[in-house]
């Protein structure tokens, strides 16, 4: 093969391979084989010394005009794959712009949270102030100044969680009562709102519960004002048509002592599951304060009397959104929570 021949074989192999090649590191290593020191053009080059010497000026000329050509077709074919990788890259990062966003979830108010501050605002409207304790309480608030001695029957009212021996979770709001008479001097009037904690766990009970405790001492008040304010804060709740009971019942720190029943909403008093067939669901316990429990503070109850009540916040928030097992309130299902 002369040289003539030679370069038009090397042009033929270039235009191949630059065909079939597709990467920046295929097209380097192309332009190493070729157009590098040991590449075969340069090498080509090397031999034109061993020409005739009036051949030399054509091949030379030649094999430069090879070397212009390789050289150019190699960056033609550089941005060729460059342009091939942007796009290639575009096609993975597109994105719809027109496409709707996605939303995020409003969050919703706790329906507890809600019947909360509406009891809260009746009874603040009323004038009451809200007042505040620990939920982790001492034996002596929680029971002992409730007249609720050891070994006393009554604590098996309630199934207590203990933490130590004069340590519990409180079993109700009523520790709230003592804490601030001791602080304060009649006129008391306060209400406070916690969370309180029971061994139990059926469609009316949970283990852990809100109760909205309020407690008014003065001079002369009667079961007529704890009556008055009691069915003032059912009607603003419910409307006045709801069917209320006042029924008797027992507290070791009230006497005389009753507990409040609304007529059932499920079954419309007809009697079903939640309210035990028998049309009425308690929703509070209440009474005139007991004598004993102003011993514990220094009141004198010549001088003063008062009532209190514990209103179950979940029981309320049953009858006013007619739920019929108050456990869905906590299994925090978005389902039940949206709904309100
Ligand atoms: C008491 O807890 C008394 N401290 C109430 C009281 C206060 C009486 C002041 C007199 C003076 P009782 O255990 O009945 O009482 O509970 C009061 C209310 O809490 C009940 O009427 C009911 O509405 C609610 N309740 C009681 N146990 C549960 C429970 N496990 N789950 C949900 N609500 C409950
Ligand atoms: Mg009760």
């Amino acid at each position: 093969m002369n040289l003539r021949q030679e370069i038009d074989a090397l042009e033929r192999e270039i235009k191949r391979f630059l065909d079939s090649c597709d990467t920046l590191e295929a097209l380097d290593q192309l332009r190493i084989n070729f157009l590098g020191k040991k590449g075969k053009i340069t090498l080509l080059t090397k031999r034109l010394g061993s020409l005739a010497k009036e051949e030399r000026p054509e091949a030379g000329k030649a094999i430069n005009r090879l070397k212009a050509w390789a050289t150019e077709a190699l960056e033609t074919r550089k941005e060729a794959i460059k342009t091939a990788l942007r796009e290639r890259q575009l096609q993975k990062e597109w994105v719809d712009v027109t496409l709707p966003g996605r939303r995020f979830a409003i969050g919703r108010e706790h329906p507890i949270t809600l019947v909360s501050r509406e009891i809260t605002g009746i009874f603040t409207g009323m004038g009451f102030e809200v007042a505040e304790g620990p939920e982790v309480e001492l034996d002596y608030y929680n029971f002992e100044a409730l007249n609720i001695p050891k070994d006393h029957p009554a604590r098996d009212m309630q199934d207590t969680f203990y933490v130590s021996d004069n340590v519990v979770l409180r079993t109700h709001t009523s520790p709230v009562q003592v804490r601030t008479m001791e602080k304060q001097r009649p006129p008391v009037r306060i209400i406070t709102l916690g969370a309180v904690y029971r061994c139990d766990s059926d469609v009316t009970h949970t283990p852990m519960f809100h109760q909205v405790e309020g407690l008014l001492v003065d001079r002369n008040i009667t079961m007529g004002d704890l009556k008055g304010v009691l069915t003032r804060f059912v009607h603003l709740m419910f409307g006045k048509d709801i069917g209320v009971r006042f029924r008797p019942s027992f507290f070791p720190f009230t006497e005389p002592s009753a507990e409040v029943d609304i007529q059932c909403v499920i079954c419309k008093g007809k009697g079903c599951r939640v309210c035990g067939q028998t049309g009425w669901l308690e929703i509070l316990g209440c009474g005139m304060v007991d004598p004993a429990v102003y011993g514990f503070v220094g009141y004198d109850p010549e001088i003063y009397s008062g009532f209190a009540w514990g209103l179950g916040v979940e029981r309320v928030a049953m009858l006013k959104y007619g739920i019929n097992d108050l456990r869905s309130f906590f299994e925090n299902d978005i389902r039940f929570l949206s709904q309100f």
